[in-house]
């Protein structure tokens, strides 16, 4: 699937150019154009379908030929403040909830859509990773979002990373050792995130609570000038923590994930009620 944005990051609510997409065309295997808020399909084996389409969206060009990135440039001169919201897109209420935080501590809100290959250490995991980007997009506007950054993996990684992220000794705990490369992966695209967006403020859910600590960390090893803004975890009546990859669940699965939540809740009842033997609050977790 190739996906054609041009600008390949544009602002929603806005016209967006389409200069350059009938080169993309005659290389892709399927193209989704969209266009002032309209969401295109177009096989490459109906070239007349994406001919015609190209010749309409010509002549409907607009006027202002502004990049995204040209706009953040112009807010950052007018001084508006930029929150970011780094996702990987099939976007639930926990998404929503850090995007409407995100929207009323900034003037401009961007939210990223961007599924990071470098992060997955399992190719099956990469290529079953759920993707609806229509409904993402028809979501964020939902919330009035100003900009999708929804660009492909080889634009984002045209040219091979050079840096590699280490975390020190956090390297060995946490899922560090069970999924090689993984830190170094959302360090990769996170840093590049930050430098698109020029965000002040990033927000980031505490569900992934690895995530956030080690993003805090790289924040603060390399001075970037961004805020980052922990939110906390919206959960499904039931209890269980709202993710994207819970579409993977069997209802048994659903409920042996649930019992991670509900032991943590009996261990810290326990504590509140004086419990201090680490060994009973560890059964109360695990039994
Ligand atoms: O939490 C996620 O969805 C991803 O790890 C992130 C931060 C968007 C980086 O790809």
């Amino acid at each position: 699937l190739w996906l054609i944005y041009l600008p390949w990051h544009f602002p929603l609510h806005k016209d967006i150019t389409i200069q350059g997409a009938s080169e993309k065309a005659e290389n892709s295997d399927k193209i989704l154009l969209y266009q002032v808020g309209d969401f295109f399909e177009v096989f490459n084996d109906d070239a007349k379908t994406v001919a015609e389409m190209l010749a309409s969206a010509e002549e409907t060009e607009p006027e202002d030929k502004e990049t995204a990135l040209e706009l953040i440039e112009k807010l950052k001169q007018e001084n508006k403040t930029i929150g970011l919201l780094p996702t990987m897109g099939a976007l639930h209420q926990g998404h929503l909830s850090l995007a409407k935080r995100a929207k009323e501590e900034n003037d401009v809100l961007i939210c990223s859509v961007f599924v990071n290959p470098i992060q997955f250490n399992n190719k099956e995991d990469l290529e079953k990773y759920p993707r609806d980007l229509e409904t993402d997009i028809k979501l964020l506007e939902s919330i009035n979002c100003d900009v999708v950054f929804a660009p492909s993996a080889e634009e984002v990684y045209a040219e091979e990373p050079t840096e590699k992220y280490t975390f020190g000794a956090l390297e060995e705990v946490l899922e560090g050792p069970q999924r090689p490369g993984h830190f170094n992966g959302v360090a990769t695209i996170v840093h590049k995130l930050f430098n698109w967006s020029k965000a002040d403020k990033a927000y980031f859910g505490e569900k992934d609570y690895q995530q956030v600590f080690l993003i805090e960390q790289m924040v603060k090893t390399l001075n970037f000038p961004v805020q980052i803004v922990r939110c906390p975890i919206i959960r499904e009546e039931s209890g269980l923590a709202l993710s994207s990859r819970n579409a993977y669940l069997s209802e048994e699965e659903r409920q042996n994930a649930l019992s991670i939540y509900k032991g943590l809740l009996a261990a810290k009842a326990a504590f509140a009620k004086g419990e201090r033997s680490e060994t009973k609050l560890r059964n109360l977790v695990i039994q």
